[in-house]
């Protein structure tokens, strides 16, 4: 199964001042389309895998495919899932979902404690990775950060909300600073 490489619903420029253009632009014409073409690449080694890449990488386990190309999907299949909830989540016309709202409220106690921790995951996270919060196995909210491209899928949890702190996602306009990046990646998320 071909891949295309999927569309933004909105302009390079929607998210300024927040995240640049250009940044938005390389992120998704450059990096987020390597993404999807090498993992294109293992795909079409294996034709019976009709799944989706997210179905995939949930039975990453049971997978049967050669190790090698098994680490390229886990990398560029990841790689193409993460970026894809990520252009979803950062979308202006996105509504406030009060429920997603409320739940956080009741699992983190508020929800400026559930900003606080996953902002803290986004900012610790060591190299290149993700911020996440994800319903796990049992219907229960988390938050927690994963290094490179590792989805949450691995673990058969539910991504909802993910940040990207790999350096190609802010270093044209923040440089070293990723606190002040997420900080203002906030403000382009309109979903809580
Ligand atoms: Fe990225």
């Amino acid at each position: 199964m071909k891949y295309e490489l999927p569309k933004l619903n909105y302009g390079y420029d929607a998210l300024e001042p927040y995240i640049d253009a250009k940044t938005m632009e390389i992120h998704h014409t450059k990096h987020h389309q390597a993404y999807t073409d090498k993992m294109n690449g293992v795909l079409e080694k294996y034709p019976e895998l009709t799944q989706s890449p997210e179905e995939l990488m949930a039975m990453f386990d049971s997978l049967k495919m050669d190790e090698a190309d098994k680490k390229v999907f886990k990398n560029h299949g990841g790689g193409y899932i993460n970026h894809k909830l990520f252009w979803q989540n950062m979308d202006p016309a996105n509504q406030k979902d009060q429920q997603l709202v409320d739940d956080l409220a009741a699992a983190f106690g508020s929800l400026e404690t559930f900003k606080e921790k996953f902002t803290a995951a986004a900012v610790g996270q060591f190299g290149s990775g993700w911020a996440w919060l994800v319903r796990n196995k049992e219907g229960e909210l988390e938050v927690y950060g994963t290094s490179n491209q590792d989805s949450p899928l691995l673990k058969g949890h539910a991504p909802i909300l993910c940040l990207d702190v790999w350096e190609h996602a802010y270093y044209l306009k923040y440089q070293n600073k990723r606190p002040e990046y997420i900080e203002n990646w906030w403000k382009v998320v309109k979903m809580i």
